[in-house]
């Protein structure tokens, strides 16, 4: 009887592990992340035009000599093509310093970056970062993919 009882609760906790992962696993597609996800990629260039564009370009060019301080020793806003160094990060620092601004990586920081954590949600940050990604050179696609999976053996 106990036998019965403790391979049934077995039974059930397997079961219980089971739906556990498959809740995890369908999360982890939601977020992220997809530059081969059209309709992510849509909606992230919508938020782009609507959000990030003023500053970072229409065609994600930057500003005008954006390498060189302003007078009030900040930053113009770099482009986020392949001749900015957007792609030498890994998504995961990307997505915060979207969400809480370049001070969310480098404390302290003073920065014209908006931090978009109570504009945007967490799927729009990911949305628009899927945008950006989707309008780099594969070249620059698959070195970033290695960036990203460096970041993640640390
Ligand atoms: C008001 C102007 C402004 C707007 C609007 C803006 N940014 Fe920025 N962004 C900046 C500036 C300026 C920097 C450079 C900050 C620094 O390094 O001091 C920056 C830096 C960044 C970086 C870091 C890039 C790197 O290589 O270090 C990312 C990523 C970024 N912005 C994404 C976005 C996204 C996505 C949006 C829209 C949701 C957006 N920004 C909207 C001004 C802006």
């Amino acid at each position: 009887m106990t036998r019965k009882i403790v391979g049934l609760s077995g039974a059930v906790l397997l079961g219980l592990a089971l739906v556990f992962f498959i809740v995890m696993a369908k999360k982890g597609e939601d977020q992220g992340a997809n530059l081969t996800d059209a309709k992510l990629v849509s909606a992230g260039e919508q938020v782009y035009r609507d959000h990030c564009a003023s500053c970072h370009g229409a065609n994600l060019e930057g500003q005008p000599d954006w390498q060189a301080r302003k007078k009030d020793g900040r930053l113009p806003a770099p482009p986020h093509d392949e001749t900015g160094h957007t792609w030498h990060h890994p998504d995961d620092a990307l997505f915060r310093i979207i969400k809480e601004g370049v001070s969310g990586i480098v404390p302290g920081y003073e920065s014209d970056m908006p931090a978009y954590g109570d504009k945007l949600t967490e799927q729009e940050i990911w949305a628009v970062l899927s945008f950006i990604k989707s309008r780099w050179p594969r070249r620059i696609q698959e070195t970033h993919a290695n960036i990203n999976r460096r970041a993640h053996q640390k």
